[in-house]
């Protein structure tokens, strides 16, 4: 997908032509009738908790994204088993059940102060129709929306359904959810600006073969590049705050030792595509910076000499960052 600057603008300028409200106006007006917002009082952009960065690229044109990951939409209805309608519900305690409130504040207000979103996954918590409807309805909206899958996008959660870690476990509906998500979920190209956005299917630490191939037919592209997934690539720095922020509550620093790597880090490291991937992405000049989630923390760390990685917290808490490029 190729939004130029004038494409994307032109969409989102169609969009707000339907209501004759500003972009931040209209997620007042969406919200169903009865509903008490969230924050009522405060103007739009006072709704969201956002952190601001600048990739500098050398840019004739400025242009700013809003980052936003891990939503976490917990829609089910009566076409769900009672099992999965219980799930459901517990998870929407779980997530605030404000989640889609938070995504369409995001998106109101990306609607008229940045030229792109991009979604770096966990949109929806698990497959049910209603998340699946909504999923359709908000790229529906957000012409200029993009994005990669999360590990949460692959979760059925129907009775008896064991989630593994695994390539073969996103396989089983794989299909299933490509007829939902307006991109290609295992990897996809946008360009906005002149920058190239290239977000891969990356939810438990490692990336495939045809992944590193795709992604070196984007680099003789010659643009720069932004590599967007759901779970970071770990710095010492991200993976220190992932363990404080996972590692529950109650204890003070005592030692600022780096934990031996588990989990996602782990498998980055031990699978050989993934680390000779993650020794050539630092010493590629054209990769600009990594956009990721899945941690629910803001945090940035430089990732190699030419691009910095940057984590945005969960939507579902209205967290985003806005990103400029010049
Ligand atoms: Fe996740």
């Amino acid at each position: 997908m190729d939004v130029s600057r004038r494409d994307f603008i032109g969409a989102a300028g169609g969009f707000f032509a339907v209501s004759g409200l500003s972009g931040c106006l209209s997620a007042a007006a969406d919200r169903a009738a009865g509903e008490q917002a969230v924050f009522e009082g405060r103007s739009p952009h006072e709704r969201l908790s956002l952190a601001y960065s600048h990739v500098k690229v050398g840019l004739e044109t400025p242009f700013s994204i809003l980052h936003i990951s891990d939503t976490h939409l917990c829609a089910a209805d009566g076409r769900e088993s009672e099992f999965k309608r219980g799930f459901a519900k517990r998870r929407t305690a779980v997530f605030g059940g404000r989640m889609e409130e938070a995504l369409r504040d995001s998106l109101s207000w990306a609607k008229s102060n940045v030229d792109a979103v991009l979604h770096t996954g966990d949109l929806i918590d698990f497959q049910t129709e209603a998340n699946y409807e909504l999923v359709k309805k908000y790229f529906g909206e957000a012409p200029g929306m993009f994005g990669c899958p999360g590990n949460h996008e692959y979760q059925r959660r129907s009775e008896g359904d064991r989630i593994r870690n695994t390539g073969e476990y996103n396989n089983l509906s794989a299909a299933e959810l490509q007829k939902v998500f307006p991109f290609d979920l295992h990897f996809n190209s946008t360009v906005v600006g002149g920058v190239n956005f290239v977000s891969i299917e990356q939810t438990y630490g490692f990336v495939t073969g045809d992944q590193v191939e795709r992604f070196h037919a984007e680099v003789k592209k010659g643009l720069p590049i932004v590599l967007s997934m759901h779970v970071p690539f770990m710095t010492d720095e991200i993976w220190r705050a992932s363990c404080r922020f996972w590692g529950g509550c109650g204890k003070k620093y005592r030692s600022a030792a780096i934990a031996a790597a588990r989990g996602d880090y782990k498998r980055q490291i031990e699978d050989p595509t993934t680390s000779s991937f993650i020794a050539y992405l630092k010493k590629e000049p054209l990769l600009k910076a990594i956009c990721a989630g899945h941690l629910h923390i803001t945090i940035d760390d430089a990732f190699s000499p030419t691009a910095r990685e940057y984590l945005v917290g969960g939507n579902f808490l209205f967290h985003g960052r806005e990103i400029l490029f010049t």
